[in-house]
């Protein structure tokens, strides 16, 4: 295989190796690379969605095995309107944030494919959180260190965008019931690199001692921060057969706007974090 590490802190487009066929020494050094990386991204896969989560499984167990993530219905028409729960999601999607971090345990990683893709925009983008807690000042490491923080989806979604009543909305509010809402470090240390990061995005909505606007106001300026460094950020043009696999412990990710009367369709292959190191504090 061929390894070309991108231009930035993080990430590395991985060639001549065949992602269906893989065969044990090449699961191991992928598995090396990815927590090397963090972002592995496979040009001209084309994986099926049985193959896509055979590929996933390498990895860890599955939170879920595949979701669409998509403006098109199943009979080809596309959803463009901006008081449909799928759209809001999709919306949603394009801020910053790590996956399940309002979940009672934060997910590993993700593997994502392009099945269609818009003309123009769509891309996804990758921040890293190691290099941004590395630049931190000491002054905001000291403050933060020993800071925590809720994350809520149900209140990240609602807040931006409103929402339907669930039980009738064909949104699927996956983790919006969860109660109560996970609490989790600022900074933690990866469980298998030993590296120190940020955990922050969009769902943040608390943290206890401050006011829920001292809160907020505190997780964007981090977000900001760790997300206008150029060195520290990549977005991926996707092709159709594109297949990528990152580290959500370390990474935080976000989707970019496109032209919705444009169809873009994903597959999310889901991989479950490891109950001792990516349960919520308040979940131990
Ligand atoms: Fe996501």
């Amino acid at each position: 295989m061929k390894v070309e590490p991108l231009n930035r802190s993080f990430g590395a487009k991985v060639y001549d190796l065949s992602l269906p066929n893989l065969n044990e020494e090449e699961v191991r050094s992928i598995y090396d690379l990815w927590l090397e990386y963090a972002l592995l991204i496979f040009p001209q896969q084309h994986l099926t969605n049985t193959q896509q989560i055979k590929f996933a499984k390498n990895f860890g167990a599955l939170e879920f095995d595949l979701s669409p993530i998509s403006n098109v219905r199943n009979d080809g028409s596309i959803r463009d309107a901006n008081d449909d729960d799928i759209v809001k999601s999709l919306r949603g999607n394009m801020e910053w944030h790590h996956d399940s971090t309002y979940m009672p345990i934060q997910a590993k990683g993700a593997v994502f494919t392009a099945h269609k893709v818009p003309s123009k925009g769509g891309e996804t983008g990758w921040a890293d959180m190691r290099s941004a807690y590395e630049g931190l000042s000491q002054t905001m490491k000291d403050k933060i260190d020993n800071l925590s923080a809720y994350h809520s989806y149900e209140w990240s979604q609602k807040e931006r965008f409103g929402h339907k009543d669930p039980t009738v909305s064909e949104f699927n509010s996956y983790g919006f019931d969860i109660d109560p809402k996970p609490l989790r470090p600022l900074v933690k240390t990866h469980a298998e690199t030993g590296k120190k990061c940020l955990t922050i995005g969009r769902h943040i909505n608390k943290i206890p001692g401050m006011t829920d606007q001292e809160a907020q106001n505190l997780a964007r300026e981090l977000e900001e921060y760790a997300c206008s460094n150029q060195e520290w950020v990549y977005h991926h043009s996707w092709e159709v057969g594109d297949a990528v696999i990152w580290d959500n412990r370390c990474l935080m990710h976000q989707a970019s706007m496109w032209d919705l009367s444009e169809g873009r369709i994903m597959y999310h292959s889901r991989i479950e974090g490891d109950p001792i190191s990516e349960a919520a504090s308040n979940y131990l």
